[in-house]
C-alpha cells in the first residue's frame, strides 16, 4: 500500500471565547479520523489554529480594557490546554495573526488581483461621529424595521428573525459611544465570485467532495442564481491585516481565516524541514476539512473559489456535521448545559465524552443530542461493563505466567473479529462512527460471553486446570487487545494502557490481525471508572450561570432622553417615601376590558387571602394571558378609586412613556407576594 498524503483541518475556533462541548463534537470527530488514518499507516497531518481577527475580538478587548493581542494570547493558551485535556492532538496549532498567515494572504490576494476578480464599490454604512469610525453591524442597535422590536442588532432581529442592513434600523444607536450614527459612504473591495459559477457548480455537484444534502442545499440556495459579489474589506480601525494595495482597509476576517489552514501547515513544514507546497500544491495530496453546518457557505463556495484562483489544492472533501443539543434543547447557560471543556474535565473522564460522541456520530448533518442518562448508561455498560471488564476479570490470573505459547482454540472469535476489521475501517473512513462502535461492541459482547461460559474464576480454584485457565485468559486478553486497536482512534489513552499491559504497544491497525503468544504481562492497572451520575449533576450545577445580566460588551451606552422627557421631582424625605406601601404581588387573573383601549383588569394576591383588584393601563403592551402567575410590584395602600368599570384598589408599578412602551417591574427570583419594598 502506498501511504496517502492526507492534510486534515478542523474549523479554527474564534479567539473570543472558550471551547465548549459543542465545539468538541467537531474536534473529537476530526481527531478520531486523523488518529484512524495514522493508525492505518497514512501520512496524515492535523492542522488547526485560533481565529483571531474581527470585531468580536475587539469587543472583548474593549470590555476587558486591554489589547486584542493580550486577549488572543490568553485565549490561545486556554484553547491549547482544553484540547490537550481531551486528547485532541494537532500536528500544529497556529494563529491567524501570524507572519506566515499575512504572507499567504498576500499571495492569494495577488492572484485575485492579477486575474481581475477584485472590484471597488461605494458602500453606505453607519458611521459613529463621536468614535470617528464605521460601525460593524454588531456595534449598532435599534428598532427592527420589520417587527419594530427595540434593542436589535444591525444585521438581524432576534425577535422576528428577519435580516436587514444596518442602515434600515429605526432609531439606530452606536454601542461604542451612544451617539446617533450617520450614514456615510466608503469604498469597499469585492470579489466577483460569480465568474467562477460554472466551476463551483461542477465542483460542488460532482466528485464526491460534499455530502449529498450539502450539494443539494447549495444548488437550491445559491447556485440557482448569480452569486453575489463578496465584500472582502473593512475600513480601519479593524483588528486584522491591512490590505497592501488598499491602505486604510483590512481584509474581512473570513478572508484570512481559512488561509490560516495553510499558514498552520507552513509553520509545521518550517519546523520539520518540509515544503508547504507539497501539501497544498500537489495533485497527489488530499485536503479534508471538518466543519459545522453553520459555516458551510464559506467552505464550500468561497474557499474553493479562492483556492482555485490561487492555484492551490482544492478540498478533497468537506465533512460537515450538525450541532450539539443537550437533552433535546440548545445548550443553555441558565440550565447549566452550556458546558465548557475545562469545566467538564474537573468532573468527568474525557474518554467518556469521546466514546459517547463517537457512538452518536453518523456521516450526515443531523444534530447530535447529549442525553445525560444515556451518556452515563452507555459509558458504564459499553466501556466499563464490556471493554475494560475483559482484562479486569482475567488479566490478574495470568500475571505470573503470561500468555499461552500457542494461541488456544477460541471457537473462531479472534478470526471473526480480525475479519470485521475492514468493515470497521470503512465506517471510520466514512465518518460513520456510530456504526463502527456498534460493530466493535458486538465483538465485545461475544468476548464477554466467552469469558462467562468458561468462568476463569472457577478454573482458578482447581490447580489441575491451570493450563485451561491460562488459555481462557490468553483469549480474553487478546480479544481485549483487538478491541483496543479498533477503539484506539476514539480512546487513545486506553489503547496506550492496553499496550502497556501486554508489553506491546499498539501502533498499527494490523495489530488486530494476529494474536500475541508467549508474551509476559504487566501488572493489571485500573483502566476506567464507572461514571457516577452525581458527578454529572455537579458539572451541570457548576456550569449554571447567574441569570443576573452580565455586562454585555455590545450594550448601548444609555442616552439622556428618558430623563429629559420626565425630569426628576423635588426631593422627598424618607418619611414621605415610607407613606407609599410598595409590595410584591402575584397576578391571579388578567382580562382585557373590551370597552377600553388602555385598561386590563387584574386581580393580584398579596399572599394568603389578601387580594386587590387593579385596573392597569397596560393593554397595548401586554397580552393578559402572559401575565397570569407572574410577580409584579403594586402600590398596596393607594386609596380605592371608583372608575367606569369598577373600583381600582391599588396600582401596578411600571416604567415607560405609555402605549406599547410600558414595562412592568419584576422582582428578582426569590421574592414572594406580600414582601414590602424598602
Ligand atoms: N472561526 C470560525 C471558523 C473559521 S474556519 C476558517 C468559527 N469558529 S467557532 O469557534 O464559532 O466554531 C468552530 C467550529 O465549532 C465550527 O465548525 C462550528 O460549527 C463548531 N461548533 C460551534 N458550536 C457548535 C455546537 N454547538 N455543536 C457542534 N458544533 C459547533 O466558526
Ligand atoms: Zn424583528
Amino acid at each position: 500500500m502506498t501511504p496517502r498524503r492526507i492534510l486534515v483541518t478542523a474549523a479554527l475556533p474564534y479567539a473570543n471565547g472558550h471551547i465548549h462541548i459543542g465545539h468538541l463534537v467537531e474536534y473529537i470527530q476530526t481527531d478520531i479520523w486523523v488518529r484512524f488514518q495514522k493508525l492505518r499507516g497514512h501520512n496524515c497531518r492535523f492542522f488547526c489554529a485560533d481565529d483571531t481577527h474581527g470585531t468580536a475580538i475587539t469587543n472583548r478587548a474593549r470590555l476587558e480594557k486591554r489589547s486584542e493581542e493580550a486577549v488572543i494570547a490568553d485565549m490561545r493558551e486556554a484553547h491549547v490546554q482544553d484540547f490537550a485535556g481531551f486528547q485532541i492532538y494537532f500536528d500544529n496549532y497556529g494563529s491567524t495573526n501570524s507572519p506566515e498567515n499575512r504572507e499567504l494572504c498576500h499571495l492569494v490576494w495577488k492572484s485575485l488581483r492579477e486575474d481581475g476578480y477584485v472590484v471597488e464599490r461605494e458602500v453606505t454604512q453607519l458611521f459613529d461621529p463621536e468614535a470617528k469610525q464605521f460601525l460593524a453591524d454588531r456595534f449598532v442597535k435599534g428598532t427592527c424595521p420589520k417587527c419594530r422590536s427595540t434593542d436589535q442588532y444591525g444585521d438581524s432581529c432576534d425577535k422576528c428573525g428577519s435580516t436587514y442592513s444596518a442602515t434600515d434600523l429605526i432609531d439606530p444607536v452606536s454601542t461604542l459611544s451612544g451617539a446617533k450614527p450617520e450614514i456615510r459612504s466608503a469604498s469597499h473591495l469585492f470579489v466577483q465570485i460569480e465568474r467562477l459559477h460554472e466551476f463551483l457548480e461542477e465542483w460542488t455537484q460532482s466528485g464526491g467532495h460534499l455530502q449529498t444534502e450539502v450539494a443539494n442545499y447549495l444548488k437550491g440556495h445559491f447556485l440557482g442564481e448569480p452569486l453575489r459579489d463578496w465584500d472582502i474589506s473593512r475600513p480601519q480601525p479593524y483588528f486584522g491585516f491591512e490590505i497592501p494595495d488598499s491602505p486604510g482597509n483590512c481584509w474581512y476576517v473570513w478572508f484570512d481565516a481559512p488561509i490560516g489552514y495553510i499558514a498552520s501547515t507552513r509553520e509545521w513544514c518550517e519546523k520539520n524541514g518540509q515544503n508547504w507546497e507539497d501539501w497544498w500544491r500537489n495533485p497527489a495530496g488530499e485536503v479534508h476539512h471538518f466543519i459545522g453546518k453553520d459555516i458551510t457557505y464559506f467552505h464550500t463556495l468561497f474557499w474553493p473559489a479562492m483556492l482555485k484562483v490561487a492555484k492551490l489544492n482544492l478540498p478533497t472533501k468537506v465533512h460537515i456535521h450538525g450541532f450539539l443539543n443537550v437533552g433535546g434543547e440548545k445548550m443553555s447557560k441558565s440550565k447549566g448545559t452550556f458546558i465548557r471543556a475545562g469545566e467538564y474535565l474537573k468532573f468527568l473522564d474525557p474518554a467518556a465524552l469521546r466514546y459517547y460522541f463517537a457512538s452518536k456520530q453518523g456521516p450526515r448533518l443531523d444534530d447530535l443530542d447529549l442525553n445525560f442518562d444515556e451518556f452515563v448508561a452507555k459509558v458504564n455498560s459499553d466501556l466499563v461493563g464490556k471493554f475494560v471488564n475483559l482484562p479486569s476479570r482475567t488479566a490478574r490470573f495470568i500475571e505470573q505466567v503470561g500468555l499461552s505459547a500457542v494461541y488456544p482454540d477460541d471457537g473462531g472469535l479472534f478470526a471473526q473479529a480480525a475479519k470485521d476489521g475492514e468493515a470497521i475501517a470503512e465506517f471510520y473512513e466514512d465518518c460513520d462512527y456510530s456504526n463502527a462502535m456498534r460493530l466493535i461492541m458486538e465483538i465485545a459482547d461475544r468476548a464477554n460471553k466467552f469469558v462467562e461460559d468458561r468462568a476463569p474464576w472457577s478454573l482458578k480454584k482447581d490447580p489441575a486446570k491451570a493450563g485451561e485457565l491460562q488459555d481462557v485468559c490468553s483469549v480474553a486478553v487478546n480479544l481485549f487487545r483487538q478491541l483496543a486497536v479498533y477503539l484506539a482512534p476514539v480512546l487513545p489513552k486506553l489503547a496506550e494502557q492496553a499496550g502497556k499491559l501486554l508489553n506491546t504497544p499498539i501502533v498499527r491497525w494490523e495489530d488486530a490481525q494476529a494474536p500475541l503468544v508467549g508474551t509476559p504481562l504487566n501488572k493489571f492497572e485500573h483502566l476506567m471508572q464507572r461514571i457516577d451520575p452525581k458527578n454529572v449533576a455537579a458539572l451541570v450545577e457548576a456550569s449554571k450561570e447567574d441569570l443576573a445580566p452580565t455586562k454585555d460588551p455590545n450594550a448601548p451606552a444609555d442616552g439622556p432622553e428618558a430623563l429629559q422627557a420626565e425630569p426628576l421631582s423635588a426631593p422627598c424625605t424618607i418619611d414621605d417615601f415610607a407613606k407609599v406601601d410598595l409590595r410584591v404581588a402575584r397576578v391571579l387573573t388578567a382580562e382585557a376590558i373590551p370597552e377600553s383601549d388602555k385598561l386590563l383588569k387584574l386581580t393580584v394576591s398579596l399572599g394568603g387571602s389578601e387580594k386587590r383588584t387593579v385596573f392597569a393601563g397596560i393593554k397595548s403592551a401586554y397580552d393578559p394571558a402572559t401575565l397570569v402567575g407572574r410577580l409584579v410590584v403594586v402600590v398596596a395602600n393607594l386609596a380605592p378609586r371608583k372608575m367606569r368599570f369598577g373600583t381600582s384598589e391599588g396600582m401596578v408599578v411600571a416604567a415607560g412613556p405609555g402605549g406599547k412602551d410600558v414595562f412592568l417591574l419584576t422582582p428578582d427570583s426569590g421574592a414572594v407576594p406580600g414582601q414590602r419594598l424598602h
